[in-house]
């Protein structure tokens, strides 16, 4: 290959190399003659990265609050395989000004494609073999996917505006015009201009205060694919947790952010004990406003995270490790398309559930696995249920469907049970070594299922002298459903809930059960496990002994509202209103309004709230919620 890649210090000719060989490097012979590039096709981009690859990119914008836009340049480094005449990026519902090339900014032709639904539409850049640099000037649309902008009203201090983005999967390309594909990764660079009071984040090194003329800088110089790319601005503030680690919140919130967190720093060491050295310096953490549609994003060097797991009492920071377990599997080792999503969940489930048993203990972790399984097994069969049972295998097949269709527990839970099978194979030390040298040998890497398996198949099986086993990962990887080979997950802790559970079922009133013990995870069991018939009497008891209802805690409250759907307890109706109408969490928001949609006055209800809770909602729910309820 004549390749024109800069070698960006040793990383960069690392990279390189690394790149070739990866994704079952047999290919690597032809690669270096230039016919083709090996990695696995992206069914969800339309960059050509054999032609001409982004390596870097330089970003200046400015954000605009009134008009809802960002308006910017995008200066990319490339590199190109000699002989090339376009360069061919992401885009959706970008307003594209001009492009020229060079530092000499010589205005050059380019190109928009037909519109895809989910892909949007490819920008094609007419370059030639010789050309390093690409300047794309361009506009973001007001209802950008990625973007949500929130009045001040929609955050905790009620008196500035928000910005937030969510990238994954692949939504950069509505804020950035890039080749979105998280097999190909770039360095970057940024200078952004925000009203100045406001504070300007992005997945980079960060400041931590406000300046005075709204002008910030950032850098992120190891390479990251497109959907790591983050920005928040707003009224913002920062508090270390330690020396690494620390957390930004708005000004009213940052006392509680602060408390809850402060295990970060622990959790950091006891993941580098698992599996190696952090790699991204600095971890720190950002509380957004309720509307932010997911747990957590794992944006590199700071984490993006729900307020919602502000419990008051540190009982939801295995959300912190799991986000923080991305910056090995995901961030480090990447999964090389959409179809390998478990690559980067089932690793950070496995890596999540081990860092919680380093800091509280096995019993703890088990609950945690315990609650896996069920969601596991509800998601089995729910997608049964829909005619969808293909979606159950750890591979997927999300072409020309929205990548988001893949994001269920299947990833998730079955992905983190198939590597406990895999531990239960070799024994914990063996594993352990193998998944340290996993990250290890290919950091900054994408790999996909099948260069997964033949990894596995060296260093894992034949390392320890044992056999691969090819039916494991035809049960697991191509085979539907739960395998024969589940682990056993019991949790002790679990099958005292029960007990208590069933002496309340027998008639022992709910005040007088053994509860005193109980962590959020018993509860939210006690809670998931009732019957889903429930008497108005036996509703108001469970509440008047325990105030479900008023709970502090979002986990516990949503668990419990779906009982109140079911059992038409208005009691709730008023608390269940006001989260719907606040929170945007999606984990929340679909088992809620599908359990409403069951009956037709629930629906009827439904619609209501949703009429006034979707202007709060960003795209991410919009999107679910519309499809859920049929307005799509
Ligand atoms: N990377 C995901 C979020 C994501 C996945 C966004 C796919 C868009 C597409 C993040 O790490 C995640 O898994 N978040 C979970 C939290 C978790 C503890 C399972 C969430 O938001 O619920
Ligand atoms: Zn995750």
């Amino acid at each position: 290959m004549k390749t024109l890649r800069h070698i960006q210090g040793s990383i960069g000719l690392v990279l390189f190399v690394l790149m070739i060989s990866c994704n079952g490097g047999s290919k690597t012979q032809e690669n270096m003659e230039g016919i083709q590039d090996t990695r696995p096709a992206d069914p969800h981009s339309y960059a050509e990265p054999n032609k001409a690859v982004v390596t870097h990119l330089n970003w200046e914008a400015s954000v605009d609050f009134e008009s809802k836009v960002i308006e910017g340049v995008a200066h990319l480094s490339i590199e190109t395989n000699g002989d090339t005449d376009e360069l061919v990026l992401d885009n959706k519902g970008l307003q594209i000004m001009k492009v020229t090339l060079g530092a000499e900014e010589n205005l050059t032709q380019f190109e928009l494609g037909p519109i895809d639904q989910y892909l949007g539409s490819p920008i094609k850049i007419k370059i030639d073999g010789n050309t390093k640099l690409v300047n794309i000037y361009y506009k973001t649309d007001p209802q950008a996917e990625a973007l949500q902008w929130l009045s001040p009203e929609q955050t905790s201090g009620g008196k500035l505006p928000f910005l937030f983005t969510q990238s994954q999967a692949i939504l950069a390309r509505s804020w950035v015009p890039i080749q979105d594909s998280p097999g190909i990764r770039f360095t970057y660079e940024a200078k952004v201009t925000v009203p100045s009071n406001l504070l300007a984040l992005m997945s980079a090194e960060n400041p931590q205060e406000k300046n005075d003329d709204g002008v910030y800088h950032f850098k992120m110089d190891k390479p990251i694919p497109a959907y790591l790319l983050a920005l928040a601005v707003g009224d913002l503030t920062f508090e270390a947790i330690d020396e690494r680690t620390g957390v930004y919140a708005e000004p009213d919130m940052i006392e509680k952010a602060a408390y809850e967190f402060a295990e970060t720093g622990n959790m950091l060491e006891a993941s580098e004990d698992l599996y190696g050295p952090y790699q991204w310096e600095r971890y720190d953490l950002l509380v957004l406003p309720p509307s932010f549609p997911f747990g957590g994003m794992e944006n590199p060097r700071l984490t993006f995270a729900t307020p919602t797991i502000l419990a008051g009492d540190r009982s939801l920071t295995s959300l912190v490790a799991h986000e923080m377990a991305h910056s090995w599997s995901g961030n480090l080792v990447t999964n090389a398309t959409w179809n390998d999503f478990w690559l980067n969940e089932g690793f950070t489930v496995y890596f999540e559930n081990r860092i919680m048993e380093e800091i509280y203990g096995r019993s703890y972790a088990e609950m945690l696995a315990n609650l896996s399984l069920q969601d596991l097994k509800r998601e089995i069969e729910s997608l049964n249920d829909k005619g969808q049972a293909a979606d159950t295998k750890l591979k997927l097949a999300l072409k020309g469907r929205d990548p988001d269709d893949g994001m269920t527990s299947i990833a998730y839970d079955k992905g983190c049970f198939f590597l406990v099978a895999l531990e239960e194979k070799v024994g914990r030390q063996a594993f352990d070594a193998f998944l340290r040298k996993y990250f290890e040998d290919n950091a900054f890497k994408s790999m996909d299922t099948e260069s997964f398996i033949a990894y596995a198949n060296e260093h894992l099986f034949q390392v320890n002298d044992i056999p691969v086993d090819s039916s494991l990962y035809n049960q697991w990887i191509y085979g539907e459903g739960l395998p024969e080979s589940m682990p056993d997950i019991t949790s002790e802790r679990f099958l005292k809930v029960e007990k208590a559970a069933s002496q309340w079922e027998l008639g022992t009133p709910a005040k007088a059960l053994e509860t005193k013990d109980w962590s959020t995870h018993e509860w939210l069991h006690f809670i998931q496990q009732l019957p889903d018939k429930l008497s108005q009497h036996q509703m108001r008891e469970l509440d008047e002994a325990f105030t479900f209802t008023h709970s502090g805690n979002a986990e516990i409250l949503a668990a419990w509202f779906v009982h109140a759907i079911r059992n038409e307890y208005e009691p709730a109706y008023g608390p269940l209103q006001t989260f719907l109408i606040e929170v945007g969490r999606r984990k929340f928001l679909m088992p809620l309004y599908g359990e409403l949609v069951k009956t037709e006055k629930g629906r009827f209800m439904a619609e209501r709230i949703y009429e006034q809770a979707r202007p709060n909602y960003h795209f991410v729910s919009v999107n679910s919620i519309d499809n859920l309820l049929g307005r799509n």
